[in-house]
């Protein structure tokens, strides 16, 4: 049987995007044949609260574990949950100080940090490259990106992009772009799968992303 991949999404800026991207990796993953499971490592329940507004017609494709305790606890469930499907997304708190967030690195076999192209961000994202780049020293195969997030087609966005060219964790060639779709899609507890033609080109950017985290999980298609 081939060995679950545990993705997790953490930063240490709350609102950069952890749980829509992995609302939309969810479902983009499951489109493409993968069993997925999100744990939801944010005590805020978002990822949860997500899927929970989905219709009974139409649920959302992945299951979403709320998920609380220390590390041996969320190793212990995590495996559970391991067990049943072929990804695991973690959707973490925004603190890179959280034990959840702590958890996750122990965890994941892939770490994804979103970024928004802000000169702020910027500044926080050193902070938690520090620590992912600390922890794949100490963790042979575990891999890091960043995930640029909500991008604008500005002179500062594109100047933010070349400086995070610069840090030492590769940079995701699959950003999502500022696009209501994403926001829209929360509130009908979907993703941009759901949602009509005016979508298409986010679903573009997300089948995209999926094909780049296919490709650092090793997945071949
Ligand atoms: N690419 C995007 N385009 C437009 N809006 C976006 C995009 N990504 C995220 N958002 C919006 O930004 C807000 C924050 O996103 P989200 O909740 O996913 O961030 P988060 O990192 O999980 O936040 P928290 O740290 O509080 O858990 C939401 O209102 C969401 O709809
Ligand atoms: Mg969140």
């Amino acid at each position: 049987m081939k060995q679950c991949r545990v993705i997790a999404l953490l930063s240490q800026k709350g609102g950069v995007g952890k749980t829509t991207v992995t609302m939309q990796l969810a479902e983009g993953l499951a489109g493409a044949g993968y069993r997925i499971a999100i744990c939801d490592f944010d005590p805020q329940e978002s990822a949860a609260r997500w899927a929970a507004a989905a219709s009974a017609s139409e649920p959302f494709p992945a299951s979403v574990h709320s998920m609380r305790g220390d590390l041996a606890t969320l190793t212990r469930e995590v495996n559970g949950h391991a067990r049943r499907a072929d990804m695991l997304l973690l959707d973490c708190p925004p603190s890179i100080e959280h034990p959840h967030t702590l958890a996750a690195l122990e965890l994941a076999d892939v770490i994804l940090i979103p970024v928004v192209p802000s000169p702020t961000d910027l500044w926080s994202t050193r902070a938690v490259e520090r620590l992912v780049v600390a922890t794949m020293a100490r963790r042979p195969g575990l891999q890091g990106a960043l995930l640029p997030n909500r991008v604008q087609r500005t002179a500062l966005a594109g100047d933010v992009l070349e400086i995070l060219g610069d840090f030492s964790l590769p940079v995701v060639g699959a950003n999502l772009s500022q696009r209501n779709a994403y926001a829209q899609s929360a509130v009908e507890g979907g993703t941009v799968y759901r949602l009509g033609r005016s979508a298409e080109q986010a679903r573009e950017e997300v089948d995209r992303l999926v094909e780049a985290v296919l490709e650092m999980t090793g997945e071949t298609r």
